[in-house]
């Protein structure tokens, strides 16, 4: 079998980029190692920025994020008995787009389907070949049957436990990571949102986030202890824990229902450098992680899949080698920003276990600073929408 392009992964990385090469008329094959129906249960980011929602309407896909998508000006920052509002419009012009991953991979992969493009689900034993040459290929396994692609270039789609990532030899690969001292405990429940934006609140008790779906349906997360499982966290538990975090007012507001989803996640800043070796590219969670608090885990995927299809792009169509040269210098520059932002919401905003009295203070300047100062807020805003591609 031969294609252009072997995408592995087919979460919103892989799905975006296929759906964008397919526009242009190159062809991709996207290996994806569990079912849709899998992908699809998991619940993950809600918060888009601009170019993300630009990258969906431009493969075609942005009709029902458009009509059922909320668009926000500003997100209320809590802490203490204090809480402000940043204002996103004043300082950027630009909204953020609540729309949720769940969502945006099922319109993928109903607009890859409608394309008659082919996707490989359950794929097993997947090994990348001669990446580093000019015929590379892959090779891989489903339900007993084993399969050779052919290609001219390998997109590594694949998320943090991919084998992309690791096809990159030890001698080239450089990796950067933090492990943070707690996770989040997140839960999903058909309840209409508290307030009409994000609340992001630093409490004594620990991190708590207020988000949303749509109007009647709202994600909450708390900060919880890396040893703490979902099961360990009774459904009151959880809504008595959130209230004693977030404003008295907004807990008083706050309408409670069965939960119908909980699940943690451990925080974690992770780069690897290079981001390409030969014609393997990586892209999204298989080459960084952020922790979530600056929502930019799905965005920065999003500014990859836009580097590299335009990459591609002139490749294919002016034989222009520029862009899949500079892909990994480009996508980089970009994602340290990012990974430099959610590493300041994240100190900025969590308890640590080993705060001292004098950071705890400090934690608090940063905050009135934040809440006094225009300059600091347009910072936070312009980092928050999203910086330019
Ligand atoms: P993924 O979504 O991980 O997709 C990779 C795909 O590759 C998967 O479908 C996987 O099954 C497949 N795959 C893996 N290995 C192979 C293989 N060997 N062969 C074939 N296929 C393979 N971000 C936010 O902004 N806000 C959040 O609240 C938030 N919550 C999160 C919660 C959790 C538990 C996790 C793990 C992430 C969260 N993120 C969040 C991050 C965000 O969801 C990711 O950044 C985003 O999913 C990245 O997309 P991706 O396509 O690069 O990777
Ligand atoms: C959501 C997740 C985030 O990590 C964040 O910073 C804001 C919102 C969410 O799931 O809605």
């Amino acid at each position: 079998m031969r294609t252009q392009v072997v995408i592995i992964g087919g979460g919103p990385s892989g799905l975006l980029l296929g759906q964008l090469l397919h526009k242009q008329d190159i062809d991709a094959v996207v290996l994806e190692r569990r079912t849709r129906e899998y992908v699809l249960g998991r619940i993950r980011a809600g918060v888009l920025e601009t170019g993300f929602v630009q990258l969906m309407e431009e493969a075609g896909v942005g009709t029902r994020m458009a009509a059922e998508g909320q668009q926000h000006d500003g997100a209320i920052f809590a802490y203490g008995d204090r809480q402000f509002r940043v204002d996103f419009k004043k300082h950027t012009n630009t909204p953020i787009t609540i729309y949720g991953q769940t969502e945006l991979t099922r319109d993928l992969y109903d607009a890859r389907e409608a394309a008659g493009a082919e996707t490989f689900f359950n794929v097993e034993n997947v090994v990348i070949h001669d990446a580093d040459r000019d015929a590379p290929y892959v090779k891989f396994s489903q339900k007993g049957t084993e399969y050779r692609l052919e290609c001219d270039y390998v997109a590594g789609c694949d998320g943090f436990h991919g084998v992309s990532r690791q096809t990159i030899p030890l001698t080239i690969r450089r990796e950067y990571e933090k492990l943070y001292p707690f996770g989040w405990l997140g839960v999903l429940s058909e309840t209409p949102p508290v307030d009409d934006e994000l609340i992001y609140a630093n409490s004594d008790r620990g991190f708590a986030l207020c988000s949303m779906r749509n109007e009647n349906l709202s994600r909450y997360y708390v900060q919880c202890s890396l040893s703490d499982r979902p099961e360990d966290w009774s459904d009151t538990q959880f809504w008595e824990e959130l209230k004693r975090r977030i404003p008295a007012e907004t807990a008083e507001a706050l309408i409670t229902g069965p939960s119908i989803e909980k699940s943690i996640a451990p925080l974690r800043s992770f780069v690897t450098e290079p981001m390409r070796w030969g014609r393997l590219f990586l892209c999204g969670d298989a080459a960084h992680i952020v922790p979530p608090t600056g929502a930019k885990g799905l965005n920065t995927a999003a500014s990859d899949v836009h580097y590299l299809y335009h990459a591609l792009i002139h490749a294919y169509h002016d034989k222009d080698m520029e862009g899949i040269e500079r892909y990994s210098e480009k996508a980089l520059a970009r994602i340290w920003k990012a990974e430099r932002f959610s590493w300041w919401m994240t100190n900025l905003l969590h308890r640590f276990p080993e705060q001292s009295p004098f950071d705890l203070k400090m934690q608090n300047a940063d905050l009135e600073a934040l809440e006094e100062s225009d300059t600091a807020q347009k910072l936070l805003a312009q980092n928050y929408v999203g910086l330019p591609y």
